[in-house]
């Protein structure tokens, strides 16, 4: 793992950025792999900037979203990770959303998770994958315990996760109780790897991720045998590595 340590967040969605940039400029045809979240924010607004300012051409360009929701209340739409990408990112680019895949939310969500993996399968993996972390050490909704041989699959949302998402919907009963993410497997198959993590609360995680043993205790320590992985880290989430 190559880690970056910069001193705030800004500058970690502007190395961020520089790193996908590169990928897409270097390859009109490149596959992106997104995440949603709060932490690549910063980065897509970059991105975004960029595609005003230096005209990007995002037009041949595909990208893969690492989860989604499952039945989200038809008054929660905007709950959606598809709406979060099209908000922050896609609206703003001139891609083709025929090109962007957000696992799907709705229907039968085994056949989604299979046409998933089929479609990852067919293009080798993406060029890029962006990632964040959580608190607990997980990537995507990849949980603690979670086996890392799995592809893209059917999870039951922690209590905890469905808890900190409450203030997004009226109450914790509209709060879906399930979701479809890429697996570990999946997501290993990405040809490079982002992950940006930033503030204290992270520290741990970080620690554990790339200091710590490989376990599925801490989803993202799996990542440690990938050959091309860029971890960008704030201060505040270096602060517990010691080498
Ligand atoms: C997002 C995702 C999650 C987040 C993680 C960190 O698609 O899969 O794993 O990356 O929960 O969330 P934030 O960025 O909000 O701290």
């Amino acid at each position: 793992m190559k880690v970056i340590i910069v001193k705030d967040y800004q500058t970690a969605s502007e190395v961020a950025a520089t790193e996908m940039l590169a990928v897409v400029k270097n390859n009109p045809k490149a596959v992106l792999g997104l995440a949603t979240g709060s932490t690549p924010v910063g980065m897509y607004n970059l991105m975004v900037k960029d595609h005003e300012m230096n005209g990007t051409d995002y037009s041949t360009i595909e990208t893969y979203n690492l989860d989604e929701y499952l039945n989200l209340p038809m008054n929660h739409l905007d709950q959606s990770y598809r709406h979060f990408m099209d908000v922050n990112l896609f609206n703003h680019l001139n891609i083709n959303k025929e090109n962007t895949h957000v696992p799907e939310g709705f229907g039968d969500a085994n056949e989604a998770c299979v046409a998933y993996d089929t479609k990852l399968a067919e293009i080798g993996g993406v060029d890029i994958q962006v990632l964040g972390i959580g608190s607990n050490g997980h990537i995507a909704f990849n949980e603690p315990g979670v086996p890392f041989e799995l592809g893209t699959h059917v999870v039951t949302l922690d209590e905890q996760t469905r808890q900190d998402n409450a203030r997004f919907f009226d109450s914790i009963d509209e709060v879906p109780t399930h979701a479809i993410t890429m697996g570990i497997k999946s997501i290993k198959s990405a040809k490079k790897i982002i992950l940006i993590a930033t503030g204290s609360n992270k520290a741990d995680a970080v620690y554990g991720m790339i200091e710590g043993e490989v376990t599925v205790d801490l989803p993202a320590s799996a990542l440690q045998d990938h050959e091309n992985v860029v971890v960008i880290l704030d201060e505040a989430a270096a602060s517990k590595l010691t080498k």
